[in-house]
């Protein structure tokens, strides 16, 4: 028992994925509750508290995969991450394709953010950033939303055009989200490669693990710890523990 007179030391958070394909059937993420519930204990595992739960964004291939249907089935899969005992938090937010028509299907369905909050998170997956890719950030700024591009490191474009695109996405307010797997060399070695080299230059805003399945989750993890060795501790706190949770406004 307690000494009395002495406080509980005081709760320190854990980290939380910002970035997850957990919703059973709705991309190409896991397939089953049983598959989420076994990432989210390897998850636990690990420390975390909490996903986003980060549906791919993508109407053509997943009409239904619109914010308010993520928001409907992230609540009934809260039912049963509770059921299983698990003290972990889903929210509710989309990876948003970068593609000709977004901004109108946004007007339609509404902006999928991260949680309740004004960040978007986006991916691309061309050979070359889309010509709609300037105007969809820039229209997100003008509304108040920061856009997050998903692992920039894994886009398959020649490193100068790279490194001026990124230079160019920072200087209009999009922030970058790295990926745990990169570092591993999982996503072959330019990813790698740029992982290390954004991680050292301090351009990573967020890490996430953008898990799909429970049998992979290992190689992110090594990725996890070597991101750690790049970063430092307190560094690598501040994308996986700190700025996640001023994302979802939990400081
Ligand atoms: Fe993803």
């Amino acid at each position: 028992m307690d000494a009395p007179g002495y406080a509980d030391p005081p709760e320190t958070p854990g980290p939380i994925d910002v970035h997850s394909h957990l919703i059973p059937g709705v991309d190409d993420g896991c397939d089953s509750v049983k598959d989420m519930l076994g990432c989210i204990e390897q998850l636990m595992q690990r420390g975390f508290t909490g996903s986003v739960c980060t549906p791919h964004v993508f109407p053509a291939m997943f009409p239904e995969t619109t914010p308010a249907n993520v928001r409907d089935w992230v609540a009934a899969l809260q039912e049963d991450v509770d059921a299983a005992g698990l003290d972990y938090q889903l929210w509710p937010g989309g990876e948003v394709r970068i593609i000709s028509g977004m901004i109108d299907w946004m007007a339609e369905h509404g902006v999928p953010t991260l949680g309740d909050s004004r960040y978007v998170l986006m991916d691309t997956w061309g050979d070359a950033w889309p010509d709609e890719g300037d105007e969809l950030c820039e229209h997100l700024v003008t509304q108040g939303y920061t856009p997050i591009l998903a692992h920039p490191e894994r886009m398959p474009i020649s490193d100068d055009v790279l490194a001026d695109l990124l230079d160019r996405l920072n200087a209009m307010g999009v922030l970058l989200q790295g990926n745990f797997n990169s570092f591993s060399g999982a996503e072959g070695p330019s990813a790698a490669t740029w992982a290390a080299r954004l991680m050292r230059e301090g351009r990573y805003f967020l890490l996430a693990s953008d898990v799909h399945h429970p049998h992979d989750m290992e190689t992110r993890f090594e990725g996890l710890a070597l991101a750690e060795i790049e970063a430092g501790p307190e560094q690598l706190a501040d994308m996986i523990v700190a700025n996640p949770r001023k994302v979802l406004g939990l400081v």
